[in-house]
């Protein structure tokens, strides 16, 4: 069997929880590759809405195996909240939750890391959620970061003690304040809960259960354009959010690679600093961010918000190989007459493009429209057979403009509000 991913095409907060959650019964493994709890992933069903941050959005399918990669970065203070939080739902994540003993350690002095880096770059801030991914990252890539197997080895405490006391001296040169022996009290209570979870070589896991014939279904976190190499550098997250990574994430081959599931907002939303071209800093862009309630799943912040980009999304599915588009939140698009569509940019310099140019962040680019006529009805509970012209017309524009097929359209954050389109209907 293969191993299909699903991942964000565009700034993150796509709809990637619900999603998984949908596909979830048709597989055997559901798996997260990278990211950490910047990650906020939400599902909603029976009328409970819950967001999930480095626990695979597979959990409330008591059938489906779910497993944390050697990709992520595992805070263990979050880890504890978030199983907590789960207990009055039964769930069994004692066995069907698998860690990677690969996946890099989060330690508190990440987290004040992360903070004393975006005070020191002051207005240039990346707008980071502050979890401490990029210090993590940095301390994996510079192959002195704790990873969770560690925390098996006798020697976990001294190992902590070293790298935290590096990280101390090069937090003496910034003005954070913090409590330190609370800190380690909680992690290393943390670190304790951890240990009683299956911790795993999730590489011989994931290639046995995929010779075993088990169906595998990769979860991304964040999006094609806050990858570390592609993104809006250095507007991006510190890990790789591409089909790519899910290969080094999971340790699968690139052959083992099936569908690539790309999923987009019919607009497009931003959290945090960087380059977003089709912004609406007007009443359209506030209308759209109350209508999509566009406010950050981790930190609450409300989400920057604009038209779809085509120049954009081209990019990262040719990045990705995406062989099936899924477009998310059309229904909030219901209140708009018109709807405009990016499909080009102009740069400064007066030149018309269809790609990204490599001076994204410092270049002025305007993005040239095209207008439809808007669907402007309510499209909660609708089915395949009742989607609205104007909203068909959308999808074909869009497909023809991508080249992909729009397989699915979400249209509530329900779990039922869900449209699959069938190759008969496409
Ligand atoms: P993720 O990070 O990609 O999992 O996405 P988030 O959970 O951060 O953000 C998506 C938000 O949109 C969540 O609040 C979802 O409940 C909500 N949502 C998902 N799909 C739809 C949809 O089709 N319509 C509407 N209105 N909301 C949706
Ligand atoms: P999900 O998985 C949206 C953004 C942050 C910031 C930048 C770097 O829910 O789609 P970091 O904390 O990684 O140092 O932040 O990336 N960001 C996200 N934006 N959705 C996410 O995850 C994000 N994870 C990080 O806002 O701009
Ligand atoms: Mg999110």
């Amino acid at each position: 069997m293969k191993v299909d991913v699903l991942l964000g095409l565009q700034w993150g907060d796509e709809g990637k929880g619900k999603i998984v959650d949908v596909l979830a019964p048709k597989y055997d493994v559901v798996a997260r590759f990278q990211g950490g709890p910047n990650a906020g992933h939400t599902l909603e069903f029976d009328g409970i809405k819950h967001v999930l941050h480095q626990i695979p959005s597979g959990i409330f399918r008591p059938q489906t195996k779910n497993v944390i990669g050697n990709g992520v970065v595992l805070d263990p203070i979050v880890f504890k909240t978030e199983i907590e939080k789960l207990t009055k739902y039964n769930l069994d994540v004692r066995s069907n939750l698998f860690i990677s003993k690969k996946a890099t350690l989060i330690v508190p002095t990440h987290r004040l890391l992360d903070q004393a880096y975006e005070l020191a770059k002051g207005e240039n801030k990346i707008g980071s959620t502050l979890k401490g991914i990029g210090p993590s990252y940095q301390d994996k890539i510079g192959r002195q970061g704790l990873r969770v197997g560690d925390i098996l080895s006798p020697d976990f405490q001294g190992r902590f003690k070293k790298l935290t006391d590096a990280h101390f001296e090069i937090l003496k040169k910034h003005d954070v304040n913090f409590d330190w022996l609370e800190l380690e009290k909680n992690f290393l209570n943390a670190v304790e809960f951890l240990r009683q979870f299956q911790l795993i070589d999730s590489e011989y896991f994931i290639n046995q259960e995929l010779k075993k014939g088990s169906s595998v279904l990769a979860e991304g976190a964040q999006g094609s354009l806050l990858d570390i190499d592609f993104g809006s550098y250095p507007f991006v997250t510190s890990s790789s959010t591409v089909t790519a990574g899910a290969c080094t994430g999971l340790g699968v081959a690139p052959r083992c690679v099936g569908e690539v599931y790309g999923i987009f907002k019919a607009y497009s939303t931003r959290v945090g600093s960087g380059p977003f071209p089709t912004e609406l800093l007007n009443e359209e862009g506030e209308r759209m961010r109350k209508a999509g309630n566009e406010f950050g799943s981790t930190t609450g912040r409300p989400r920057r918000c604009g038209w779809i980009d085509l120049p954009s999304l081209k990019y990262s599915i040719m990045i990705n190989g995406v062989t099936q588009l899924l477009m998310m939140k059309a229904d909030v698009l219901s209140i708009f007459d018109q709807i405009k569509i990016c499909t080009k940019y102009q740069l400064s310099n007066g030149k018309i493009t269809e790609e990204i140019p490599y001076e994204v962040v410092n270049e002025k680019i305007t993005p040239i429209y095209t207008t439809l006529k808007g669907w402007a009805v309510p499209l909660t509970n609708l089915s395949e057979n009742q989607i609205p012209e104007e909203l068909l017309k959308y999808i074909l524009f869009l497909e023809e403009e991508l080249g992909v097929p729009i397989t699915l359209i979400s249209t509530g954050p329900d779990r039922s509000q869900t449209i699959h389109r069938t190759a008969e209907s496409i």
